[in-house]
């Protein structure tokens, strides 16, 4: 009996051990990692992600593997991640609409950017562009608005999804002009960008990281960048202030979230890493080609990261209730 009893009792503390041994957050990371990005292959979200996190893997002697999960505006992955076990091994590349904008156009969403999620690390600042097919009939975003005024029917914009970066920019820029034209959702803006090449799609707002190339090889046109400074990436093309409509201001951002409660030394250790790859002159060098705004160490923390969620969450709501559904 007696032997019975130490038996169980030596299965029940494994048992608490096993939890605590398997993982202690000291080891960490002891397996691979899988980054999910709630959007398509090769868009601006995929691309910021795995350039950090191929550099960030190096740093952590552990693969991070990227799982592209998408759907609603990538609100499926962030639900997904916010359910993950808290172990540091299941983390999100999310941006400004999963981790803000999503909260004021979906009334049940499932998870809280800001109380489900660990902040880990802001990755990139991403100008947004208005952008058109390369044969679309205005030389300016003067001509090019009085143009979508005059068609506002016949005219379709792609989005990646309800809540995604385009698809609240391409609403805020609608509503600014008063046009109203038919959207496409996507699975990221990287299958609208090619329907958009293809000349499928007239014109999108879109994340510059995903733009630069296309603009550059002459695939498609670029009206105007929505920030108050020219992208040094694409110095030639104007301010949305220096090409006449500096009411459309938009720039998103990207950043590295882990389920709540994930332990704080995970977090600790994967800020680090992050803030590391960051500091890469290589890894700078290729966000830098691609128009991204590299954030400084004071933008990188865990805490600043959780602040811009709030500050975001706040922001978008005034604005997307305004807008055109
Ligand atoms: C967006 O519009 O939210 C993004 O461009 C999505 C993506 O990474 O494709």
């Amino acid at each position: 009996m007696v032997v019975r009893i130490m038996a169980v009792c030596a299965a029940a503390v494994a048992g608490v051990m096993g939890t605590v041994v398997a993982a202690p957050a000291q080891d960490y990371p002891s397996r691979s990692i899988t980054m999910i990005v709630p959007f398509a292959e090769h868009g601006p979200t995929d691309v910021i992600s795995r350039i950090v996190t191929e550099h960030m893997a190096k740093t952590l002697g552990q693969s991070i593997v990227t799982e592209n999960v998408v759907g609603a505006g990538g609100t499926i992955a962030a639900t997904r991640v916010a359910r993950a076990p808290n172990d540091g091994y299941t983390l999100i590349t999310g941006h400004m609409g999963t981790h803000a904008a999503a909260v004021s156009l979906y009334p049940n969403l499932p998870y809280r950017p800001d109380t489900d999620f660990e902040p880990v690390a802001l990755l990139a600042g991403t100008p947004i562009l208005i952008v058109a097919r390369k044969d679309f009939p205005a030389k300016d975003l003067k001509e090019f608005i009085a143009y979508v005024r005059a068609n506002t029917g016949t005219l379709n914009t792609a989005h990646a999804g309800v809540g995604s970066v385009s698809h609240v920019s391409g609403q805020l820029f609608n509503q600014i002009v008063n046009i109203r034209p038919t959207g496409v959702p996507f699975n990221g803006t990287a299958p609208a960008l090619k329907a958009l090449a293809a000349g499928q799609i007239d014109y999108l707002c879109d994340q510059i990281v995903n733009v630069v190339p296309a603009i550059k090889a002459g695939a498609i046109k670029a009206y105007a960048v929505a920030t108050p400074e020219r992208n040094p990436a694409l110095p030639e093309v104007p301010t949305t202030a220096e090409a006449g409509l500096p009411a459309f201001q938009a720039q998103a951002w990207n950043a590295i979230f882990a389920p709540k409660g994930t332990p704080a030394p995970i977090i600790a250790r994967l800020n680090a890493a992050a803030s590391k790859a960051l500091d890469d002159p290589e890894v700078r060098r290729r966000l830098l080609a691609l128009g991204s705004v590299i954030p400084s160490p004071a933008e990188r923390t865990p805490q600043a990261l959780a602040q811009l969620v709030k500050v975001e969450i706040d922001r978008w709501k005034p604005v997307l209730m305004a807008v055109a559904p």
